[in-house]
């Protein structure tokens, strides 16, 4: 049993910030600590691959908190600064240069890294992944200064970037392994109208495609090449081809890692004292009946409130649905529920798919398992609602715009 009052945050990004308010806000007036490695304050990435890549959004509006509020909350923010172990039995973890801390309760909110492309030349100056404002600034100045790139993998990084260098005015290559964008995600019906819409904005789109080379000359990229031979001639490349949840120090301490740090509705581990949200946490879901592992803003906003609570020991679960959000040129969506690939046996499209103003649902026997709204809005409750019915519903009365969706829930 742990003497120590301290509660210990490690990572200070989305997750790490937000729990820090969050144990406020439930009344914990004791030492906290959030020790992150970046050399920044925890900050939102989302704009970093859409608003302040574009140069529309400025950095201080990324900020989780103003830089004053840790000092008027009493917050110990240590900042660049790895956690390199921690020990359970001792309630301590071990920070960089051989400092220590130790806790009552900890939470681990390390997220996530982009998973590094297993090809040759991946190392090569030139060769861009987007994770923080740093690497969000160099991808800024390629957008300023050259006039092409190749973005590998069509998942929300790829898309998103694409969209922004289009947007820049630069030509844009895609090159996606799977047959079409975002198709673990949405499917093939829907993800067709991602690839139409980034075609219709230029982008030289090429799925089922294979990398077997990046190509380089005196350190620089200067090209991509496919299994098939063909090459594309480029000085700078952005790959986005997935993450791996940064489990290292949770495996290091024997807490169950599978896909994430294992942890019950509780965001608890397998240790009684240890806790995980955010990118890196694969929580049992009692909605959906498993485990899930959510990569997106909205879980690293939520989930540490639930998180917080039961460090305090108060009786909390996390139960939301998952949700996220993306804009790309023109288009803005909203995704509400969880579908795994191939778990559904119907799409319902509700709308003009033509002019991208549309909703799409996901049904499995006839109930909505997840809903996307596309530049429509003020429905993700109504979809929320029908999801958690779980009822079947009116297929026909879904799939026409007249029919107000209340009726249907
Ligand atoms: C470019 C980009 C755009 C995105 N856009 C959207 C969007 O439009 N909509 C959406 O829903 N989601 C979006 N996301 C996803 C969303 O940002 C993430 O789901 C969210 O950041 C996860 O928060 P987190 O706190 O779990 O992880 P992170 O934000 O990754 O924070 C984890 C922090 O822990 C630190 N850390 C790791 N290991 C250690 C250690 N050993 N010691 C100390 N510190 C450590 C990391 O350096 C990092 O700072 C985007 C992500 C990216 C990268
Ligand atoms: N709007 C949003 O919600 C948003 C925006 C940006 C990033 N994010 C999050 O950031 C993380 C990273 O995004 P991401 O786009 O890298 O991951 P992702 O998992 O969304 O997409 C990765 C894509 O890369 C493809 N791919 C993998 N290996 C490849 C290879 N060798 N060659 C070609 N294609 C390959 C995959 O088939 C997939 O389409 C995710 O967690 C994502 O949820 C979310």
């Amino acid at each position: 049993m742990a003497t120590n009052e301290a509660m210990v945050i490690v990572g200070a990004g989305q997750a790490g910030g937000t729990a820090a308010a969050a144990l406020r806000d439930a009344g914990f007036d004791g030492p906290l600590m959030l020790i992150g490695q970046e050399r920044e304050a925890p900050y939102e990435r989302p704009a970093l691959s859409k608003g302040y890549l574009q140069g529309t959004v400025e950095r201080d509006s990324t900020a989780v908190h103003p830089p004053s509020w840790y000092v008027e909350n009493d917050v110990d923010l240590i900042i660049d600064t790895a956690v390199v172990g921690i020990d359970p039995a001792l309630h301590r973890v071990w920070m960089v240069r051989g400092r220590h801390a130790d806790y009552r309760a900890l939470l681990i909110a390390t997220g996530s890294s982009p998973r590094p492309l297993p090809v040759p030349g991946a190392d090569l100056a030139g060769v861009h992944y987007l994770r923080t404002l740093q690497d969000s600034d160099r991808i800024r100045s390629v957008l300023r200064h050259d006039s092409r790139i190749v973005v590998i993998g069509a998942g929300w990084i790829g898309l998103e970037t694409a969209a922004a260098a289009r947007t820049a005015g630069l030509q844009v290559t895609v090159l996606e392994a799977a047959a079409l964008p975002l198709l673990r995600v949405l499917g093939p019906e829907v993800a067709e109208i991602f690839a139409a819409l980034h075609v219709d904005h230029g982008v030289d789109l090429r799925c089922g495609v294979q990398v077997a080379e990046i190509t380089g000359a005196g350190g620089h990229v200067n090209g991509v090449r496919l299994r098939d031979g063909s090459q594309f001639a480029t000085g700078a490349v952005i790959v986005g081809a997935g993450i791996v949840p940064n489990t290292r120090l949770a495996a290091g301490a024997g807490l169950t890692v599978d896909n994430g740090i294992l942890v019950n509705d509780h965001l608890r581990t397998s240790d009684p004292d240890i806790y995980a949200a955010g990118d890196v946490a694969n929580a049992f879901h009692p909605v959906l009946g498993r485990h899930v592992r959510v990569e997106h803003w909205a879980n690293a906003v939520h989930q540490p409130q639930t998180a917080a609570r039961a460090m305090l020991g108060h009786d909390a679960g996390y139960q939301r649905l998952p949700y996220f959000f993306s804009d790309q040129y023109d288009l803005g969506m909203e995704y509400t529920g969880h579908v795994e690939p191939g778990g559904y046996d119907q799409v319902v499209l509700r709308g003009d798919t033509d002019r991208r103003e549309f909703i799409a649902f996901w049904l499995r026997r006839g109930r909505v398992l997840a809903g996307m709204n596309v530049n429509v809005w003020d429905v993700t409750t109504a979809i929320e609602s029908m999801i958690l019915a779980g009822r079947p519903v009116d297929t026909a009365k879904l799939a026409d715009p007249g029919a107000p969706l209340e009726s249907l829930i």
